[in-house]
Parts: C-alpha cells; sequence; structure tokens
C-alpha cells in the first residue's frame, strides 16, 4: 500500500509492465508449440554477418574476386566494433559527479525534465500564505548580492556557508529590515558578516559556544563591532535564554521585529517551539536537510509526509523510486538509495527513522506516529514555509552534492548562461555552490484554538 501511495506521484510509466523483461519471458514454461519452436532454432536463427555479407556480394558479382570480399568484410567489422565502442561509452565510462558525464548521461533536457521526478515535499501553512518577494526579486538580488559577496573577508568557508545560503540570508534580511537580528552558531563569523551587509546599522546577537575571535588567530574571521556575543565562558543555549529581558536591553519589545537565523545543527522542532514560546515570528534555518540526510530533524524532513504532494517514501527495493534513487546516486553525492534511506523495519522518516540533534550526537527513534504528529503540529504553527531555491541550475554552477531532483527549480535555470555570467555568478568559484541545503523562511504564530 505504501508503495500504491508514493507510486501515484510518479509520471514514469512502471517499465515492468510496458517491456517484459528476459526473465519475465524466461520464467514462462514452455508449451508444447514453443518446445517445437525451440527444438527448430536451426530454421529461424539468425544467419551469421559473413554469410549475409558473402550473399550480399555474391548478388553484386564480388563472390569471384575473394580477396576484396574478405577485405570489405574485415572493414566492416572494424567499422562496427568502432561504432560499438562510441555508442557504449557514455554507459561504461561515466565519471561519477561529472557535470559532463550526467548532462551526457541525462541529456540537458533530460537533465531538466528529471527534476522533480522525486517530489519535492513543501511545509503547509496555515493559511496558504507565501512570500512577498518575487522570482524577479530574487534575481534583482543576485545582481546586488554578487559583489558584495565577492569582498567577503572569509573566501574559503569550510563547514559554514557558501553562496546560495549566504545570498538566502542577505536578501531575506534586507528585505524584512528587522530592528535586531539573533544567530545560533556563528563558527569564524561568516553568516554575522552575511547579516551586517544586509543591515548595516542593526544591532545582532550572537549565541554560539567559540567566539569568532579565536579563529582569528588561524586565519580569517569575523568580529561584528555591533553584536553582543554570547560565547565562549558566556555561551547561552537559544532555549536557555531569558529573551524579555535579553531583547529589553535592546530596546525591543515587539518580538515581530526580530529576526532569528538557526544554523547550529539542533533539531528544529527542538528550536520551532522554543522561538514560539518566547514569541517570535520571523525564523530561517540555514540546514533544511532532505529526509535521510543530515545530522539534525528538520523541517523539509518533518514535513517529508504521505498526505503531502511530492512526500513520503518507499522502501520497496522493486519500486520505481528504488530505481530512480540508485540511478541518481551516480551522479550527486547528497542522493540517497533506498538501502541508506530505510532503517530497519522500513523507517524511512527523519534519517533511518531517527529524529536526530546536535551534531548527530543526540538521536531518538521516533515512531510514524510521532513523525506525523510533528507535522501536524508544526502546520499547526506555519504561517509561511519558503524554501530558497539554489541560485542556478548545477549545469551552470557545476555544482555535484545536493540532488536537483529534491530541490525548488533554481533562480538561474539550467541554459540560462548569458543570465549567468550578466549576474556575475561565473565570476565565483564553483565550490561555493557545493552546500545548498534548501535553506527556508517560515513565520510562525500560536496556533489557532
Ligand atoms: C555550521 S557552523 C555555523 C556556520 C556559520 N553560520 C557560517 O555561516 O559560517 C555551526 C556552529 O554552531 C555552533 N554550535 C554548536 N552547538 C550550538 C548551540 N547549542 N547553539 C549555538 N551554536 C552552536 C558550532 O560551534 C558552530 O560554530
Amino acid at each position: 500500500m505504501l508503495d500504491r501511495a508514493f507510486s501515484a506521484r510518479r509520471t514514469q510509466p512502471h517499465s515492468l509492465f510496458d517491456v517484459p523483461t528476459s526473465s519475465a519471458v524466461s520464467d514462462v514454461s514452455p508449451d508444447a508449440e514453443s518446445a517445437d519452436l525451440l527444438a527448430d532454432e536451426s530454421k529461424t536463427k539468425k544467419p551469421h554477418l559473413y554469410v549475409l555479407a558473402s550473399n550480399y556480394m555474391s548478388r553484386l558479382g564480388l563472390v569471384k574476386s575473394p580477396c576484396l570480399c574478405l577485405s570489405l568484410c574485415l572493414l566492416l567489422s572494424v567499422f562496427m566494433l568502432f561504432s560499438l565502442m562510441l555508442n557504449s561509452r557514455s554507459f561504461v565510462c561515466l565519471s561519477s559527479y561529472d557535470p559532463i558525464s550526467r548532462a551526457s548521461f541525462f541529456g540537458l533536457d533530460g537533465l531538466n525534465s528529471d527534476f522533480g521526478s522525486l517530489g519535492v515535499p513543501w511545509c503547509r501553512s496555515k493559511q496558504g500564505k507565501t512570500v512577498e518577494w518575487t522570482s524577479k526579486d530574487l534575481v534583482k538580488g543576485l545582481e546586488e548580492f554578487v559583489p558584495i559577496y565577492e569582498t567577503r573577508p572569509i573566501k574559503n568557508n569550510m563547514h559554514g556557508m557558501g553562496f546560495d545560503h549566504s545570498f538566502g540570508l542577505w536578501f531575506i534580511a534586507q528585505w524584512l529590515k528587522p530592528d535586531i537580528m539573533i544567530e545560533s552558531g556563528a563558527f569564524k563569523g561568516h553568516s554575522t558578516w552575511v547579516m551586517r551587509q544586509a543591515m548595516p546599522d542593526t544591532p545582532i546577537i550572537s549565541l554560539t559556544p567559540r567566539h569568532p575571535e579565536k579563529y582569528l588567530k588561524k586565519g580569517p574571521a569575523y568580529v561584528d563591532e555591533n553584536c553582543t556575543y554570547f560565547a565562549g565562558k558566556d555561551f547561552v543555549d537559544f532555549g536557555s535564554v531569558d529573551w524579555e529581558r535579553v531583547l529589553k536591553k535592546h530596546g525591543i519589545s515587539d518580538f515581530s521585529k526580530v529576526l532569528v537565523f538557526f544554523d547550529d545543527h539542533q533539531n528544529e522542532l527542538k528550536r520551532l517551539k522554543q522561538a514560539l514560546k518566547a514569541g517570535f515570528n520571523h525564523l530561517i534555518f540555514e540546514d533544511n536537510y532532505d529526509t535521510g540526510t543530515g545530522d539534525h530533524y528538520s523541517l523539509r524532513q518533518i514535513c517529508d509526509q504521505f498526505y503531502i504532494r511530492g512526500g513520503g517514501h518507499s522502501c520497496f527495493k522493486d519500486s520505481d523510486e528504488a530505481r530512480i534513487r540508485s540511478k541518481r546516486k551516480k551522479f550527486w553525492e547528497k542522493a540517497v538509495d533506498i538501502d541508506e534511506l530505510c532503517g530497519p523495519h522500513e523507517a524511512w522518516w527523519g534519517v533511518r527513522g531517527e529524529m536526530r540533534d546536535n551534531f548527530n550526537h543526540n538521536n531518538t527513534l521516533i515512531s510514524y506516529g510521532e513523525h506525523f504528529q510533528n507535522s501536524r503540529f508544526v502546520e499547526s504553527i506555519l504561517d509561511v514555509y519558503w524554501e530558497l531555491p539554489p541560485a542556478a541550475g548545477p549545469s551552470l554552477t557545476h555544482q555535484t552534492r545536493y540532488d536537483p531532483a529534491r530541490a525548488p527549480t533554481p533562480i538561474v535555470e539550467d541554459g540560462r548562461y548569458r543570465m549567468f555570467k550578466r549576474l556575475g555568478l561565473d565570476r565565483l568559484d564553483r565550490s561555493v555552490f557545493n552546500g545548498y541545503t534548501q535553506m527556508v523562511y517560515l513565520q510562525i504564530s500560536k496556533p489557532e484554538t
């Protein structure tokens, strides 16, 4: 039943029914007639190529010159062997993650039309409200942000945000114009720098166990002058802060003017409940990991449900999903196949049936019932759910990590190289496009009674 529910969102025909496989044919027990046919195989067996060739040539009158006939046969065989090698190259010599191989395997059109074939689950909001900005605004934003990004102090932000999410955070912050920004998880301070670019005079509060200034000793880091750090010995977890008191000190009483940014790899359901309790409305989660991936339970995982369009999974090894996943795994590092997706007892939700927390240090097995209830809870408090699209399609950025079949349509779609170039995206090192994990912006409010 699970597989049927999954297959309902597929458009591809079921290959087993369309084309009988050789094993399907050989499984049929031969009746008397087919036994006769098998016994008389020599009558129907195709003649060898050289027989056909010499027949053809004898018709042309070449049989009288056997040398010429033999050389022509040889030439024909060499030609056929060569063309066979050329045609089969894409099947045997594919280097996985190589974008050119990917494009030649799927074809550029195939690459495009294959996007979304696995479905992209989306959290439902209370009134179905969406964001104010349009794709035109995002394109305009990219044009403005690329030159800003090029001046970033931390050029190699491994383990931190890459280009896509830096753009997302900058775009949302400058659009919302909050009175104060809170960040949980700063690392070397790249995200603090991004928020500062969006809002030059707005105070920031940063919660992070290790102060970014500590990284300055080893290389580039960013410490902000107008930021209050709860770091080092002053570190307090977001859930333990008395926000009423802290924000009052900053002269803030209207919590709807606060933007909270989480990049701390904590269970997002836990963070959501803490943020709701404190009275915050605007949240961004940097790592909105897809089902089967990541080190914490995410919104994307929570809303990946059978009753959501594009959601739910099948652990059935012969399913369409298993087939598509194993194919895509060859091309995208972060794609997961059925074996990875499903834990014991076919538990596909979260990561192998676990609700993960705190960089994988605190993982809890949950039942599907709990997972389902978590989704219902999230829906009861969500006013807006908006996943940042990738900046550009993989044939432009050459990113090899995330599977585009599980991401929204990019801002600059594949094939639009002139636009990619005009926006200055071609100037960026391709490695900065490899960190996309469906960053999400949420508006939340207390559930309606
Ligand atoms: C992925 S890094 C953040 C990257 C950063 N936002 C950037 O853009 O470069 C995760 C950070 O979360 C911090 N962290 C760990 N536990 C935390 C917690 N409970 N609250 C806040 N930050 C935490 C880690 O020390 C680390 O600096």
